[in-house]
């Protein structure tokens, strides 16, 4: 059999619709309309989602001496996040078009001006995108065309709406409408989901979904201290819920308004070396998102620049994952100094110190945070391993075939048992017996539907790394093999039981 592999043009749309098609990933509430920046994990999303947890758990917490888990509530006390910063900050720059009623992200919404031989002669207005400076560009050439202008068109120079001045602002077009003054100027706009706690419904009330795990680690520092024997270094790690009113999420479960976090607060002495370990980390990072089978050649990390890093923070990078609509932030790893636990202790009154003691100093640790949302990796693993092949057998027959190449630690089912027959019992009976072995240890599925071609092909579009036919030789031949049979290279071989075991032992983990 000859393959020949690619990726389609419109990526993202084949991973929505296969998303869709397998059960992975559904919007919520469908039946309602939907609900824009919500989602429904399906059958196999769920499993693919639970894989991407546990691996990281396993690898974070159970397997290394250093960190340790815990759970924290998603509705904590108010005052958290007045210390933490988020009432007052957590903000993203709001614009309305004031027409269409249309909302955007002053930072992902940009304009140009016209220049034709020196002198501007209007503006024009466009959406982040990987084509912006393309389409800014366009949009001016046809607005100096419209206008007959005679005249040397400058390159477009695009910047964002929190860079235009109040008399820009008014001369601006809405991308909604294409007139200019429909658009508002930029305001605050709080990404916190308010809710009331109680029976009463007034200001002492009012309580946040949390817009991040962390601060459930920084809240709950002395109690893991406290009843732990932790040392310096150490870290916290959590996997929750988090939720933020996003103004334009998008990009499938890219941005949306309810998402899973996975974070760690590593703990350091005040006098660490923190450029050393936030380097570790990084590279830690990047191992395990390698581990569970995201290839180098999609992955980048991007430095924030020192001026617009917040006061307290001493370094940020951002590991970068090329989805289909190009370069964004998967993972941030940042070193935030001793500013969290110091506004903790500030707001709270008590203390958030540890006692070194080498020095018989106390001091109040720093710490450095690598933070990814669950979602964006699920995204990731779609995305690098998507794949739509043309497929050549050995008579020449062609046919396609779509298959996710997913490593076996995340895929949602690790072994497809298939007896070859579905209506002979000794077949069934071999086959029935495995499964059941397997599935005391791993996601498997018993699959007699349909020839056997078409049953590969559902497990391939499933991302199944193996699948196992039980045939006559099976049951015939010394040695009780099966035909195992690979997803990548679609390859067989015979294999014993023992055998599977052992490569499942290998490759799951
Ligand atoms: N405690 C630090 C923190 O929350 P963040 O960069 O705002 O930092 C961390 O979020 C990670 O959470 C991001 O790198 C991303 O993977 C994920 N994330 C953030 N907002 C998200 C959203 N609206 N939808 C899906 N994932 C999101």
């Amino acid at each position: 059999m000859s393959t020949q592999e690619a990726q389609p043009e419109n990526l993202m749309e084949a991973i929505v619709s296969l998303a869709k098609r397998r059960g992975f990933v559904f919007q919520s509430s469908e039946i309602y309309g939907g609900l824009n920046g919500f989602f429904d994990y399906g059958p196999l999303g769920v499993e693919l989602k639970k894989n991407i947890r546990d691996c990281w758990w396993n690898d974070m917490v159970r397997r290394r001496d250093d960190v340790v888990g815990i759970e924290t509530s998603i509705i904590m006390h108010p005052k958290v996040w007045e210390a933490s910063g988020h009432v007052a900050g957590f903000t993203d720059p709001l614009v309305d078009c004031k027409v269409s009623k249309d909302r955007y992200r002053a930072d992902q919404l940009f304009w140009a001006p016209i220049v034709v031989d020196g002198n501007t002669i209007g503006y024009v207005s466009a959406l982040e995108s990987e084509k912006t400076v393309e389409e800014l560009q366009a949009a001016a050439e046809s607005f100096k065309r419209k206008k007959a202008i005679q005249g040397a068109l400058a390159p477009v120079v695009a910047k964002d709406f929190t860079e235009a001045k109040p008399e820009e602002i008014a001369l601006i077009p809405s991308p909604a409408t294409g007139n200019p003054g429909d658009l508002t100027p930029p305001r605050s706009f709080n990404m916190m989901f308010q809710t009331n706690v109680g029976a009463m419904t007034n200001a002492s009330s009012v309580a946040y979904l949390r817009p991040e795990t962390a601060q459930g680690m920084f809240v709950d520092f002395k109690n893991v201290v406290d009843t732990n024997r932790v040392k310096l270094p150490f870290g916290i790690a959590q996997i929750g819920k988090s939720f933020r009113n996003e103004i334009t999420p998008r990009n499938f479960i890219f941005r949306s308004r309810e998402f899973e976090q996975m974070e760690m607060e590593y703990f350091i002495h005040e006098d660490a070396d923190w450029a050393k370990v936030h380097e570790e980390w990084i590279s830690w990072c990047e191992a395990w998102l390698k581990s569970i089978g995201l290839p180098d050649s999609h992955l980048s990390r991007y430095s924030h620049p020192k001026e617009k890093l917040a006061f307290y923070s001493r370094g940020t990078v951002d590991i970068m994952f090329k989805y289909p609509f190009g370069v964004q932030e998967l993972w941030g790893i940042a070193a935030r100094g001793s500013y969290d636990l110091t506004q903790h202790a500030n707001a709270s009154g008590k203390p958030q110190e540890v006692f070194d003691e080498a020095s018989k100093k106390k001091f109040v640790p720093h710490v450095i945070e690598p933070a990814v949302g669950v979602d964006r990796i699920f995204l990731a693993v779609l995305t690098a391993g998507y794949a739509e092949e043309e497929v050549t057998d050995e008579k020449g027959n062609k046919e396609k075939r779509t298959v996710l190449r997913l490593s076996p630690r995340i895929a949602p089912v690790k072994v497809a048992v298939l007896p070859l027959l579905k209506n002979k019992e000794v077949l069934t009976n071999r086959a029935k017996a495995l499964y059941a072995k397997l599935k005391r240890n791993y996601a498997v599925q018993y699959d007699d539907g349909g020839a056997i071609g078409k049953r590969y092909r559902r497990q391939d579009e499933a991302g199944t790394p193996w699948c196992v036919t039980i045939d006559f030789d099976t049951i015939e031949k010394p040695g009780d093999t099966f035909t195992l049979r690979e997803r990548d290279s679609m390859q067989q071989k015979r294999i014993t039981e023992s055998e599977l075991f052992a490569l499942l032992q290998e490759n799951v983990y």
